[in-house]
């Protein structure tokens, strides 16, 4: 399963993908409003840092619009895909410049049924968002569910990238699924690392080889 991360912060970015666990990055209109500088040239930075898919999102909600910012956004750099929402005209566009080569990320996806408008559009992601179902009390994981069993019997070749994850048991449970891709802010990320055995485990040994080793080496 690929690990996305759901920010436009450039230092946390550089961070994680030092790490070597970073497969691309998702971004949305509020995530990029929050960063300091131009967007487009913080897209550009972003997909030198990534070397994957970087998800950048219009903001108009007809059609021309879209397709006008869909494509400078393709254009920022190979690595850039297009975000567009789950609307009559978002699905148009991502048929129109799926048709053209350039990838679409279809975005705010709450139901089963927009997920596979999407995948027949041609979108090379969909993001059902799974922590905002939650917020509303409905289970975002078995949306999941849904879709990854709709794509398989089809052999859509969208990919689902699972979004609004909001701490690791989402991960969990969407590997568990059979989801492609989980898309999740930079704190839940850093939290998949940490476990309260493996900290106490690591120091004892390297207490026990202090006092063994330590005056030696
Ligand atoms: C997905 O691409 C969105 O940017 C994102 O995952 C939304 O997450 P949120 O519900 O935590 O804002």
């Amino acid at each position: 399963m690929k690990l996305f991360v759901d920010t436009g912060n450039i230092k946390d970015i550089e961070t994680l993908a030092a790490l070597g666990i970073l497969d691309g990055v998702t971004t949305n209109p509020t995530l990029l409003a929050k960063e300091p500088g131009d967007y487009k040239e913080n897209l550009k930075k972003i997909c030198t840092i990534v070397k994957g898919p970087v998800s950048g999102e219009v903001v108009a909600t007809d059609f021309d619009g879209m397709i006008r910012q869909g494509h400078d956004i393709a254009k920022i750099d190979e690595h850039m895909v297009v975000k567009v929402p789950l609307t009559r005209d978002g699905i148009r566009a991502c048929k129109a410049l799926s048709g053209e080569g350039i990838p679409v990320n279809v975005t705010l996806v709450f139901s089963a049924a927009q997920a596979l408008l999407a995948a027949k559009a041609g979108a090379t992601f969909v993001s059902p968002f799974v922590g905002r179902l939650d917020d509303v009390a409905t289970n975002g994981m078995e949306l999941i569910r849904d879709i990854v069993e709709i794509f398989d019997n089809y052999e859509f070749t969208t990919e689902v990238l699972v979004a609004s994850c909001r701490h690791p048991i989402h991960i969990v449970e969407a590997a568990r699924l059979g989801a492609d891709i989980c898309t999740c802010p930079p704190n839940v990320i850093d939290a998949l690392f940490n476990h309260p055995l493996t900290s106490i485990g690591l120091e004892r040994f390297l207490k026990d080889w202090d006092k063994a080793y330590g005056a030696k080496v």
